[in-house]
């Protein structure tokens, strides 16, 4: 029940932010030689071809990603509904305009997926990616996310996704998105999934992710 209710503001979320965007529409603010160095910008930490980098502290795939699903992100770090310094730093000087293009970019990348090196639990991952776990109300993440993982629209992408990255946002997700109470986002309709998977579910899901192109 809670989940259609977060769904029904999932839509209502997305018409608003249709109608914003027909406002938006003006001139480019910028030339495109400055969004080829934006660009080269994010790819020194998020891989040459937006795959993702595998470190100590997991840069997240921008491969092939929903453009709404990143313009919604990049507009989080910047009021910090999102919690995240290196972000919120890198986002506060773009444009409307420079967002919704980078986005764009990096939505028309497709390289493979980084990981696919533990193939460890990727029955039980793929089981829960497609079933969710009823005993412990978690709908199956397919049913937002789509049967490909490809996502579509506020919902994304997380085929390829890098597993390190899946397992702390998943594990943190309550200290990190959200985080203005007074202005609720759509990471809310997340919020009790992640709450309810265990740590086991959560790396096998990861896993079978992570192995998806
Ligand atoms: C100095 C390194 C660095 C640079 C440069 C950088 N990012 Fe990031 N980015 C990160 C890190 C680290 C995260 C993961 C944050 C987290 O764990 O929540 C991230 C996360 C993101 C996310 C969220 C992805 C998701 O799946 O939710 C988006 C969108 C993003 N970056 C876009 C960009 C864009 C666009 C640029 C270039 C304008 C850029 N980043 C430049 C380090 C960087
Ligand atoms: C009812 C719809 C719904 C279901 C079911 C769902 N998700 Fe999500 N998920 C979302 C939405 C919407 C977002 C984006 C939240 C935001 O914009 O802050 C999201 C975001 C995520 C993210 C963050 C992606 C990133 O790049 O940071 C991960 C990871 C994720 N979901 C994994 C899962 C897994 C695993 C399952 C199944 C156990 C699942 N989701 C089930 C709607 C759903």
């Amino acid at each position: 029940m809670r989940i259609s209710a977060a769904l029904v503001a999932v839509t209502f979320a997305l018409a608003t932010s249709l109608a914003v965007h027909a406002e938006e529409k003006r001139k480019a603010d910028f030339s495109q030689s400055e969004l080829k160095a934006k660009i080269d910008y994010c790819k020194t930490c998020h891989g040459l071809q937006g795959q993702g980098f595998r470190g100590s502290y997991p840069m997240p795939r921008l491969a092939g990603q929903q453009p709404e699903y990143l313009v919604n992100q990049l507009q989080a770090f910047i009021e910090r509904r999102r919690n995240n310094p290196v972000m919120f730093n890198v986002a506060h000087v773009l444009s409307p305009e420079m967002e919704k293009a980078l986005a764009q970019q990096f939505h028309d990348l497709d390289p493979k997926p980084l990981d696919g090196i533990s193939r460890e639990n990727l029955t039980e991952g793929k089981k829960i990616y497609l079933e969710g776990v009823v005993k412990s109300d978690v709908p199956p993440c397919a049913s937002c996310h789509g049967d490909d993982a490809r996502g579509r629209d506020a919902f994304p992408r997380l085929a390829g996704q890098l597993h390190d990255y899946v397992y702390k946002k998943l594990t943190n997700w309550d200290k990190e998105r959200g985080q203005d109470k007074n202005n609720p986002d759509n990471s809310a309709i997340m919020q009790p999934i992640a709450h309810n998977l265990t740590d086991a579910q959560i790396r096998a899901v990861a896993t079978y992710l992570s192995s998806l192109e």
